[in-house]
Protein backbone atom coordinates (compact mmCIF):
# COMPACT_ATOMS: atom_id res chain seq x y z
CA UNK A 1 0.00 0.00 0.00
CA UNK A 2 3.03 2.48 0.75
CA UNK A 3 4.25 1.68 -2.77
CA UNK A 4 0.55 3.06 -3.57
CA UNK A 5 -0.36 6.13 -1.56
CA UNK A 6 1.54 8.11 1.21
CA UNK A 7 0.98 6.01 4.01
CA UNK A 8 2.53 3.36 6.32
CA UNK A 9 2.04 -0.03 7.18
CA UNK A 10 3.05 1.23 11.05
CA UNK A 11 -0.07 4.22 10.40
CA UNK A 12 -2.88 1.30 8.74
CA UNK A 13 -2.45 -1.02 11.75
CA UNK A 14 -2.31 1.37 14.37
CA UNK A 15 -5.57 3.06 13.63
CA UNK A 16 -7.08 0.45 11.98
CA UNK A 17 -5.78 -2.99 12.71
CA UNK A 18 -5.78 -4.14 9.58
CA UNK A 19 -2.74 -6.07 8.32
CA UNK A 20 -3.74 -7.21 5.11
CA UNK A 21 -6.81 -7.84 2.33
CA UNK A 22 -7.93 -9.89 -0.47
CA UNK A 23 -8.16 -8.81 -3.79
CA UNK A 24 -10.31 -10.54 -6.68
CA UNK A 25 -7.85 -11.84 -9.31
CA UNK A 26 -8.47 -9.70 -12.85
CA UNK A 27 -11.60 -11.47 -14.73
CA UNK A 28 -13.03 -12.73 -11.38
CA UNK A 29 -16.21 -11.28 -10.03
CA UNK A 30 -18.45 -11.38 -7.32
CA UNK A 31 -20.72 -13.98 -8.26
CA UNK A 32 -17.16 -16.08 -8.32
CA UNK A 33 -16.34 -15.69 -4.83
CA UNK A 34 -20.41 -15.85 -4.16
CA UNK A 35 -20.22 -18.99 -5.71
CA UNK A 36 -17.17 -20.11 -3.98
CA UNK A 37 -18.60 -19.58 -0.80
CA UNK A 38 -21.59 -21.05 -1.41
CA UNK A 39 -20.74 -24.02 -2.39
CA UNK A 40 -18.69 -24.49 1.21
CA UNK A 41 -22.31 -23.50 2.73
CA UNK A 42 -24.06 -25.85 1.30
CA UNK A 43 -21.71 -28.53 1.68
CA UNK A 44 -21.27 -27.67 5.51
CA UNK A 45 -25.55 -27.91 5.48
CA UNK A 46 -25.60 -31.18 3.68
CA UNK A 47 -27.58 -29.57 1.55
CA UNK A 48 -27.80 -29.92 -2.38
CA UNK A 49 -27.94 -27.01 -4.62
CA UNK A 50 -31.44 -28.24 -6.56
CA UNK A 51 -32.83 -27.92 -2.98
CA UNK A 52 -32.51 -24.61 -2.59
CA UNK A 53 -36.19 -22.38 -2.07
CA UNK A 54 -34.72 -19.11 -2.40
CA UNK A 55 -31.16 -16.93 -2.88
CA UNK A 56 -30.85 -13.54 -1.31
CA UNK A 57 -27.12 -12.24 -1.96
CA UNK A 58 -26.05 -9.20 -0.31
CA UNK A 59 -23.77 -7.05 -2.48
CA UNK A 60 -23.24 -3.29 -3.63
CA UNK A 61 -20.60 -4.31 -6.02
CA UNK A 62 -22.48 -6.75 -8.52
CA UNK A 63 -21.05 -8.75 -11.47
CA UNK A 64 -23.68 -6.24 -13.78
CA UNK A 65 -26.40 -3.10 -13.40
CA UNK A 66 -28.36 -6.39 -13.92
CA UNK A 67 -29.23 -9.26 -13.69
CA UNK A 68 -28.85 -9.30 -10.44
CA UNK A 69 -25.85 -11.93 -9.39
CA UNK A 70 -28.07 -13.77 -7.21
CA UNK A 71 -29.38 -15.56 -10.45
CA UNK A 72 -25.85 -16.30 -12.24
CA UNK A 73 -25.46 -17.96 -8.58
CA UNK A 74 -28.66 -19.55 -8.74
CA UNK A 75 -28.01 -20.56 -12.72
CA UNK A 76 -25.00 -22.64 -10.97
CA UNK A 77 -26.50 -24.45 -8.97
CA UNK A 78 -29.15 -25.78 -10.96
CA UNK A 79 -32.65 -24.99 -8.79
CA UNK A 80 -33.91 -22.39 -11.50
CA UNK A 81 -37.93 -21.56 -11.11
CA UNK A 82 -36.99 -19.86 -7.27
CA UNK A 83 -36.74 -16.74 -6.22
CA UNK A 84 -33.26 -15.19 -6.33
CA UNK A 85 -31.99 -11.29 -5.70
CA UNK A 86 -30.14 -8.85 -4.55
CA UNK A 87 -30.19 -7.06 -1.64
CA UNK A 88 -27.94 -3.61 -1.58
CA UNK A 89 -27.85 -1.80 1.86
CA UNK A 90 -23.77 -1.81 1.80
CA UNK A 91 -21.30 -3.45 4.85
CA UNK A 92 -25.28 -3.15 6.22
CA UNK A 93 -26.05 -5.79 3.65
CA UNK A 94 -25.87 -9.36 5.57
CA UNK A 95 -27.94 -8.37 8.00
CA UNK A 96 -30.34 -6.72 5.62
CA UNK A 97 -30.52 -10.06 3.53
CA UNK A 98 -30.29 -12.47 6.58
CA UNK A 99 -33.78 -10.65 7.80
CA UNK A 100 -35.43 -10.26 4.74
CA UNK A 101 -34.60 -14.97 4.10
CA UNK A 102 -35.78 -15.49 7.65
CA UNK A 103 -38.93 -13.48 7.21
CA UNK A 104 -39.65 -15.41 4.18
CA UNK A 105 -39.58 -18.64 6.30
CA UNK A 106 -41.24 -17.25 9.19
CA UNK A 107 -44.29 -16.51 6.22
CA UNK A 108 -44.40 -20.26 5.49
CA UNK A 109 -43.10 -19.24 1.91
CA UNK A 110 -39.71 -21.37 1.62
CA UNK A 111 -38.04 -24.28 4.03
CA UNK A 112 -34.15 -23.31 2.46
CA UNK A 113 -32.62 -20.12 2.12
CA UNK A 114 -29.55 -19.67 0.79
CA UNK A 115 -27.95 -16.03 1.92
CA UNK A 116 -24.61 -14.64 0.38
CA UNK A 117 -22.40 -11.78 0.93
CA UNK A 118 -20.42 -11.31 -1.94
CA UNK A 119 -18.21 -8.14 -2.59
CA UNK A 120 -15.59 -6.94 -4.61
CA UNK A 121 -14.73 -3.38 -3.62
CA UNK A 122 -11.28 -3.08 -5.08
CA UNK A 123 -13.37 -2.61 -8.16
CA UNK A 124 -14.98 0.70 -6.89
CA UNK A 125 -11.59 1.75 -4.99
CA UNK A 126 -9.58 5.20 -5.53
CA UNK A 127 -6.55 3.32 -5.46
CA UNK A 128 -5.11 7.17 -5.17
CA UNK A 129 -6.89 8.33 -2.06
CA UNK A 130 -4.98 7.03 0.92
CA UNK A 131 -8.15 7.90 3.22
CA UNK A 132 -10.35 4.93 1.90
CA UNK A 133 -8.03 2.16 -0.30
CA UNK A 134 -6.15 1.15 2.40
CA UNK A 135 -9.26 -0.03 4.26
CA UNK A 136 -11.52 -2.62 1.81
CA UNK A 137 -10.98 -5.93 0.79
CA UNK A 138 -12.85 -8.22 -1.37
CA UNK A 139 -14.60 -11.96 -0.26
CA UNK A 140 -17.53 -13.74 0.06
CA UNK A 141 -19.27 -15.65 3.06
CA UNK A 142 -22.77 -17.44 3.25
CA UNK A 143 -25.16 -19.62 5.24
CA UNK A 144 -27.90 -22.14 4.33
CA UNK A 145 -31.46 -21.62 6.56
CA UNK A 146 -33.54 -24.51 7.27
CA UNK A 147 -37.15 -24.46 8.12
CA UNK A 148 -37.37 -25.90 11.44
CA UNK A 149 -40.20 -26.11 14.07
CA UNK A 150 -39.74 -25.01 17.89
CA UNK A 151 -41.48 -26.22 20.97
CA UNK A 152 -41.82 -22.56 21.90
CA UNK A 153 -39.01 -22.66 24.33
CA UNK A 154 -36.32 -20.39 25.50
CA UNK A 155 -33.88 -22.75 23.78
CA UNK A 156 -35.56 -22.71 20.72
CA UNK A 157 -33.00 -22.68 17.97
CA UNK A 158 -33.20 -20.06 15.43
CA UNK A 159 -32.91 -16.15 14.55
CA UNK A 160 -34.64 -14.84 17.32
CA UNK A 161 -34.70 -11.36 16.37
CA UNK A 162 -33.82 -8.85 13.45
CA UNK A 163 -33.60 -4.98 13.89
CA UNK A 164 -32.80 -2.69 10.34
CA UNK A 165 -32.86 0.76 10.22
CA UNK A 166 -31.69 3.46 7.36
CA UNK A 167 -30.94 6.57 7.51
CA UNK A 168 -30.45 8.52 3.77
CA UNK A 169 -29.85 11.82 5.19
CA UNK A 170 -26.34 11.10 5.70
CA UNK A 171 -25.73 10.20 2.05
CA UNK A 172 -22.84 12.58 1.61
CA UNK A 173 -20.59 10.62 4.66
CA UNK A 174 -20.29 7.74 2.57
CA UNK A 175 -20.99 6.81 -0.90
CA UNK A 176 -20.09 5.62 -4.39
CA UNK A 177 -19.99 9.03 -6.65
CA UNK A 178 -21.17 6.70 -10.27
CA UNK A 179 -24.13 4.64 -10.88
CA UNK A 180 -26.25 4.11 -14.19
CA UNK A 181 -28.94 6.43 -13.66
CA UNK A 182 -27.16 9.55 -12.36
CA UNK A 183 -23.73 9.43 -14.23
CA UNK A 184 -23.54 6.32 -16.48
CA UNK A 185 -20.00 5.33 -14.71
CA UNK A 186 -19.20 2.83 -11.82
CA UNK A 187 -17.63 5.51 -9.54
CA UNK A 188 -15.51 5.31 -6.65
CA UNK A 189 -15.88 4.81 -3.15
CA UNK A 190 -16.34 8.04 -1.47
CA UNK A 191 -16.24 8.93 2.46
CA UNK A 192 -15.49 11.01 5.46
CA UNK A 193 -14.06 8.39 8.12
CA UNK A 194 -14.04 10.49 10.60
CA UNK A 195 -17.77 11.70 11.05
CA UNK A 196 -18.61 7.83 9.84
CA UNK A 197 -16.97 6.55 12.68
CA UNK A 198 -18.44 9.00 15.21
CA UNK A 199 -22.20 6.93 14.04
CA UNK A 200 -20.85 3.66 13.73
CA UNK A 201 -20.46 3.21 17.51
CA UNK A 202 -23.81 5.18 18.79
CA UNK A 203 -25.50 3.52 16.09
CA UNK A 204 -24.11 -0.14 16.74
CA UNK A 205 -24.51 -0.18 20.19
CA UNK A 206 -27.92 0.82 20.37
CA UNK A 207 -29.19 -1.48 17.54
CA UNK A 208 -27.30 -4.44 19.41
CA UNK A 209 -29.56 -3.49 22.76
CA UNK A 210 -32.44 -3.12 20.76
CA UNK A 211 -32.39 -6.49 19.93
CA UNK A 212 -31.58 -7.49 23.43
CA UNK A 213 -34.34 -5.65 24.82
CA UNK A 214 -36.72 -6.82 22.39
CA UNK A 215 -35.80 -10.85 23.72
CA UNK A 216 -35.46 -9.79 26.94
CA UNK A 217 -31.46 -11.23 27.20
CA UNK A 218 -29.00 -9.03 28.30
CA UNK A 219 -25.30 -8.75 26.92
CA UNK A 220 -23.90 -11.28 29.63
CA UNK A 221 -26.56 -13.56 27.81
CA UNK A 222 -24.15 -13.19 24.45
CA UNK A 223 -21.48 -16.13 24.08
CA UNK A 224 -20.65 -14.57 20.33
CA UNK A 225 -20.85 -11.20 18.74
CA UNK A 226 -19.80 -11.06 15.20
CA UNK A 227 -19.87 -7.72 14.08
CA UNK A 228 -19.56 -6.18 10.29
CA UNK A 229 -15.81 -5.99 10.42
CA UNK A 230 -14.77 -2.07 9.61
CA UNK A 231 -12.05 -1.12 12.05
CA UNK A 232 -10.15 -2.92 14.95
CA UNK A 233 -11.22 0.73 16.98
CA UNK A 234 -14.99 0.22 16.01
CA UNK A 235 -15.25 -3.13 17.03
CA UNK A 236 -13.84 -2.29 20.17
CA UNK A 237 -15.31 0.68 21.17
CA UNK A 238 -18.50 -1.08 20.52
CA UNK A 239 -17.78 -4.12 22.88
CA UNK A 240 -16.75 -1.80 25.45
CA UNK A 241 -19.96 0.60 24.75
CA UNK A 242 -21.99 -2.91 25.24
CA UNK A 243 -20.32 -4.32 28.05
CA UNK A 244 -18.85 -7.20 25.99
CA UNK A 245 -15.82 -9.19 26.96
CA UNK A 246 -12.84 -8.46 23.91
CA UNK A 247 -12.74 -11.74 24.32
CA UNK A 248 -16.40 -12.79 22.91
CA UNK A 249 -15.53 -10.26 19.66
CA UNK A 250 -14.84 -12.53 16.95
CA UNK A 251 -12.23 -10.56 14.78
CA UNK A 252 -11.09 -10.95 10.94
CA UNK A 253 -10.87 -7.57 10.36
CA UNK A 254 -6.60 -7.50 10.76
CA UNK A 255 -6.44 -10.68 7.52
CA UNK A 256 -9.49 -9.43 5.41
CA UNK A 257 -10.21 -5.62 6.14
CA UNK A 258 -13.55 -4.40 5.23
CA UNK A 259 -15.22 -6.73 2.97
CA UNK A 260 -18.53 -5.07 3.28
CA UNK A 261 -21.42 -7.16 2.89
CA UNK A 262 -19.34 -10.15 2.72
CA UNK A 263 -17.15 -9.23 6.77
CA UNK A 264 -20.33 -11.13 8.86
CA UNK A 265 -20.50 -14.26 6.67
CA UNK A 266 -16.42 -14.47 6.56
CA UNK A 267 -16.17 -13.95 10.64
CA UNK A 268 -18.69 -16.26 11.39
CA UNK A 269 -17.81 -19.08 8.96
CA UNK A 270 -13.91 -18.92 10.36
CA UNK A 271 -15.59 -18.84 14.07
CA UNK A 272 -17.92 -22.08 13.34
CA UNK A 273 -15.33 -23.68 11.59
CA UNK A 274 -12.78 -23.52 14.05
CA UNK A 275 -15.25 -23.98 17.34
CA UNK A 276 -15.88 -21.24 19.09
CA UNK A 277 -19.50 -21.17 17.99
CA UNK A 278 -21.44 -23.91 18.75
CA UNK A 279 -24.68 -24.77 18.90
CA UNK A 280 -26.88 -23.56 21.26
CA UNK A 281 -24.93 -20.43 22.03
CA UNK A 282 -26.15 -16.91 21.36
CA UNK A 283 -24.88 -14.79 18.75
CA UNK A 284 -25.38 -11.33 17.63
CA UNK A 285 -24.71 -10.08 14.22
CA UNK A 286 -24.13 -6.13 13.86
CA UNK A 287 -23.34 -4.13 10.78
CA UNK A 288 -23.19 -0.68 9.61
CA UNK A 289 -22.57 0.61 5.87
CA UNK A 290 -23.32 3.38 3.60
CA UNK A 291 -26.89 5.21 3.60
CA UNK A 292 -26.26 4.63 6.34
CA UNK A 293 -28.20 1.36 7.14
CA UNK A 294 -27.47 -0.67 10.03
CA UNK A 295 -28.89 -3.77 11.97
CA UNK A 296 -28.60 -6.37 13.85
CA UNK A 297 -29.55 -10.54 14.20
CA UNK A 298 -29.75 -12.28 17.58
CA UNK A 299 -29.43 -15.85 17.08
CA UNK A 300 -29.42 -19.05 18.87
CA UNK A 301 -27.20 -21.68 17.27
N1 LIG B 1 -2.13 6.75 5.76
C1 LIG B 1 -1.59 7.80 6.41
N2 LIG B 1 -2.32 8.87 6.80
C2 LIG B 1 -3.63 8.86 6.54
C3 LIG B 1 -4.25 7.79 5.87
C4 LIG B 1 -3.45 6.72 5.48
N3 LIG B 1 -3.95 5.64 4.82
N4 LIG B 1 -5.57 8.07 5.76
C5 LIG B 1 -5.76 9.26 6.34
N5 LIG B 1 -4.59 9.75 6.79
C6 LIG B 1 -4.33 11.00 7.47
C7 LIG B 1 -5.40 12.03 7.22
O1 LIG B 1 -5.19 12.67 5.97
C8 LIG B 1 -5.22 12.95 8.40
O2 LIG B 1 -4.17 13.82 8.12
P1 LIG B 1 -4.27 15.39 8.51
O3 LIG B 1 -4.46 15.37 10.01
O4 LIG B 1 -2.97 15.91 8.04
O5 LIG B 1 -5.47 15.89 7.79
C9 LIG B 1 -4.79 12.03 9.52
O6 LIG B 1 -4.37 10.81 8.88
C10 LIG B 1 -5.88 11.69 10.49
O7 LIG B 1 -7.08 11.41 9.75
P2 LIG B 1 -8.40 10.97 10.44
O8 LIG B 1 -9.42 10.78 9.37
O9 LIG B 1 -8.72 11.86 11.58
O10 LIG B 1 -7.95 9.56 11.02
P3 LIG B 1 -8.77 8.55 11.87
O11 LIG B 1 -8.03 8.23 13.10
O12 LIG B 1 -10.21 8.97 11.98
O13 LIG B 1 -8.70 7.25 10.97
C11 LIG B 1 -10.15 6.06 9.46
C12 LIG B 1 -9.24 7.27 9.66
C13 LIG B 1 -9.30 4.82 9.61
C14 LIG B 1 -10.75 6.12 8.06
C15 LIG B 1 -11.24 6.07 10.53
O14 LIG B 1 -11.86 7.33 10.60
C16 LIG B 1 -12.29 5.04 10.27
O15 LIG B 1 -12.04 3.86 10.32
N6 LIG B 1 -13.54 5.45 10.03
C17 LIG B 1 -14.62 4.56 9.77
C18 LIG B 1 -14.66 4.33 8.33
C19 LIG B 1 -15.18 2.98 7.98
O16 LIG B 1 -14.91 1.99 8.61
N7 LIG B 1 -15.90 2.93 6.89
C20 LIG B 1 -16.33 1.71 6.35
C21 LIG B 1 -17.71 1.70 5.94
S1 LIG B 1 -18.81 2.05 7.21
C22 LIG B 1 -18.61 0.82 8.25
O17 LIG B 1 -18.26 -0.21 7.81
C23 LIG B 1 -18.91 1.04 9.66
Amino acid sequence: MAERVDTSDDWIIERTGIRQRHVAAEGECTSDLAIKAAERALAAAGVDGKDIDLIVLATATPDYTFPSTAVTVQAHFGCAGVPAFDVQAVCSGFVYALTVADNFIKAGQVKTALVIGAETFSRILDWNDRTTCVLFGDGAGAVVLKAEEGDGSSSDRGILTTHLHADGRQHDLLYVDGGPSKTQTTGYLRMQGREVFRHAVVNLAAVVDEALKATGLTSADIDWLVPHQANRRILDGTAKKLGVSPDKVVITVDRHANTSAASIPLALDEAVRDGRVREGQVVILEAMGGGFTWGSALIRM
